[in-house]
């Protein structure tokens, strides 16, 4: 099979691609926003803000889709030029991929920058669409909104992963734990740990003007469910209107995931919340991963100075254990926000466990009484997953119907071609072999 992971040939028409590559960066700024109906042509705009291209700093990790309009965020899912450079596996290169990262890493932006675009004026024919620029304090990674925006009125709901850096994990130079049988060290690639509390907010903001509707934003916190925001959750069958219950899956704060580093990173976090020596504190002490549901009052319900958010239920995960990829499931025949279950994975290492597994589990919770703990908790020897992240359900398993098809050798074919005739052998063996047959590395029969 192709290694892939063998080093590039340093050339010099490599290092001038680079190089040119490097003030990419700097000059070559677009955002193309890409429509398709599902069968016909793409159509595509770029869009501009005050006529000018835009420069996403970070990335767009997600768009928002309202009734009439659509929000990009520049999230705080960094991209750090050290992640993307080749190196030789040898002692001198891993010193120098470290001293690398020491000169390039940085803290994600401490603000997120928020494009609203009218769909409206999406077009046929237009080359191009003019985006509004928002604000909005403090970082944010995952976020939701309403689908109906009465008087254009658009309701965001961000999480604010306060100085909680979700682009940053235990690396070969940070962690000290002592390697397995395998000769890994058990934390390598698990996730940076928080160096703040983390925050949910409401924000309403008018699509028109770019306005924000409410002067205090609705921002909330708890020192004991709300560290390192990760992941949400809420009623999709049927489609809310408005969101009224969000259940979100938090970390947790532990000081096996804080790295010298991280600490490097977040020292001046300019929104800090949790003083440093707290801080501390809390990571020696622990916080466990939490599952929660936000309650979001009716904007029209409370007064100006009244939190609309308030932490409804919640669940403290027991010590050694670690939640991610909530789903909800509908209870069928029901409507509400929060009637049906909330699924989701939930990691363990040994220890935690008096009725050993192999400490990968799916835990089963009562949407609406998630104090009480799990209802059902799976696993399955053969249930070995990894970082899951976000999930899917549906009501069936069906086959698919579709009739869009593009076959994958038409869809390759020109991108091959323009490889360089050494290239296009390593490739093509790749894609003859692998890509095409949909074969997948590990077993001896594949080989
Ligand atoms: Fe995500």
């Amino acid at each position: 099979m192709l290694n892939l992971l063998e080093p590039f040939k340093i050339t010099g028409k490599s290092i001038l691609q680079f190089l040119r590559a490097c003030i990419g960066i700097f000059t070559d700024n677009f955002l193309y926003l890409v429509r398709w109906d599902g069968s016909g042509d793409l159509q595509k705009w770029q869009v501009l803000h005050q006529g000018f291209p835009l420069k996403i700093k970070q990335s767009t990790h997600q768009m928002g889709l309202t009734e009439n309009y659509l929000v990009l965020i520049d999230t705080a899912f960094k991209i750090s030029v050290e992640e993307i450079l080749p190196t030789r596996p040898n002692k001198k290169s891993a010193q120098l991929e470290k001293w690398l990262r020491n000169i390039f890493d940085h803290p994600q932006l401490k603000d997120n920058t928020v494009y609203i675009i009218d769909r409206r004026e999406l077009l046929t024919g237009k080359k191009s669409v003019q985006a509004k620029k928002v604000t909005i304090p403090r970082e944010a990674a995952h976020f939701l909104v309403d689908y109906r925006n009465p008087d254009d009125q658009i309701t965001l709901h961000l999480a604010h992963v306060c100085a909680w850096d979700a682009a940053e994990w235990v690396t070969k130079f940070d962690d000290a734990s002592p390697l397995d049988k395998t000769g890994t060290s058990p934390l390598y690639g698990a996730i940076a740990g928080p160096m703040d509390i983390s925050k949910l907010g409401c924000h309403v903001i008018n699509g028109k003007t770019g306005q924000f509707i409410r002067e205090n934003q609705d921002i909330l916190m708890d020192k004991d469910y709300t560290w390192g925001a990760a992941i949400y959750a809420y009623r999709e069958r049927p489609f809310p209107d408005r969101l009224e219950d969000i259940y979100w899956s938090c970390l947790g704060c532990w000081a096996d995931l804080k790295t010298p580093h991280i600490e490097h990173l977040y020292n001046h976090y300019p929104y800090r919340e949790v003083g440093l020596e707290e801080l501390d504190e809390i990571t020696t002490q622990g916080k466990p991963s939490t599952l929660f549901r936000l309650h979001i009052a009716p904007l029209d319900q409370v007064a100006e100075d009244e939190n609309r958010l308030s932490i409804a239920d919640g669940y403290q995960f027991p010590e050694g254990h670690w939640v991610v990829s909530p789903q909800f499931i509908p209870r069928p025949g029901t409507e509400g926000s929060t009637d049906g279950y909330i699924l989701c994975v939930v990691h363990s290492d040994e220890s935690a466990e008096p009725q050993k597994t192999n400490g990968n589990e799916l835990w089963i919770f009562d949407a609406a009484d998630l104090k009480s703990g799990p209802q059902y908790k799976l696993w399955h020897e053969q249930f070995n997953v990894g970082f899951t992240i976000h999930t899917a359900w549906l009501p069936q398993i069906k086959k698919r119907n579709a009739s869009y098809c593009i076959e994958m050798r038409d869809d390759y074919a020109d991108i091959l071609n323009q490889q360089s005739l050494e290239n296009k052998a390593l490739i093509q063996d790749l894609f003859e072999n692998w890509v095409y047959p949909k074969k997948e590395p590990g077993t001896e029969q594949n080989r």
